[in-house]
């Protein structure tokens, strides 16, 4: 059997639920059952503090999913272009979430670093964008190409001061996450980034990886209990 991508795994995940399980579809979920709205809170006030969000933001949603966790804060900014690799997904967030003259979403497969794909559709120009938001998401892309990735967004989006990659799976704790599920760590590949979880990083290696790109990268800590914050890390990269 060939072996799924990560865009796969999400889009076939995704389309077993109802269209409007908007939680489910991005499996914002503990035990089956969506989060509880405490922990949605959480998690779209850490995104507003981190990337001190206001009226003339424009945000670029990358991995933006089904468009639900930004249209959060849609109200509080000026714009926002979303890209996901998931065509299921990016219909989901045209029908649901676009804003006529506010907001728009792209179908693209972010692996391939391809400014004209992630553009397309795009309400706004390449220089109009202020901050970059990048949520769930970046261990699905493998970590051969991070580091020319996080480059590529420094170089293209030289107007975005701010991009806040936020929850990682921290490497440090791979071992205790598996554990408590009763699987042995050994027998899993942390590095494959085509995987229900995505890779998971060590935080230092990964700061390493951002500041070398060019950013400033520093690790903002979890606000409140947090879910997923026994086992993850998040990280803010500024200019
Ligand atoms: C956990 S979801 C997060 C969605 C959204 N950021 C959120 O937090 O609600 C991960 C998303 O990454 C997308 N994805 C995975 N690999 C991708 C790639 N190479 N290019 C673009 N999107 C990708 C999946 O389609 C999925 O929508």
């Amino acid at each position: 059997m060939t072996k799924l991508s990560a865009i796969e795994i999400y889009t076939k995940h995704a389309e077993q639920y109802d269209t409007k399980d908007f939680l489910k579809h991005v499996w914002r979920t503990v035990d089956g059952e969506d989060i509880p709205a405490e922990q949605l809170n959480f998690i779209t006030n850490s995104i507003r503090n981190a990337l001190k969000l206001s009226k003339d933001d424009v945000v670029l949603d990358l991995f933006c999913g089904n468009g639900h966790l930004s249209h959060f804060f849609i109200d509080e900014i000026k714009g926002l272009h979303g890209v996901d690799g998931s065509d299921y997904l990016i219909k989901i967030a045209n029908e649901n979430f676009r804003i006529e003259n506010k907001s728009s979403y792209a179908c693209s497969d972010l692996s391939l670093l391809n400014l004209d794909g992630i553009l397309q559709n795009s309400l706004f120009s390449q220089k109009d964008f202020t901050k970059i938001l990048i949520f769930g998401s970046i261990q699905y892309l493998s970590k051969s190409l991070l580091a020319d990735f996080l480059t590529f967004l420094y170089k293209k989006f030289t107007n975005a001061i701010y991009i806040y990659i936020a929850p990682v799976p921290n490497k440090r704790y791979a071992a205790d996450f598996f554990k408590k599920r009763n699987v042995d760590v050994t027998t899993v590949n942390l590095d494959d980034n085509n995987t229900p979880i995505g890779s998971w990083h060590d935080p230092k290696e990964f700061m390493d990886i951002a500041n070398g790109a060019g950013w400033k990268a520093q690790e903002i800590p979890f606000e409140n209990r947090h879910y997923q914050s026994f086992y993850r890390f998040n990280v803010l990269l500024s200019r």
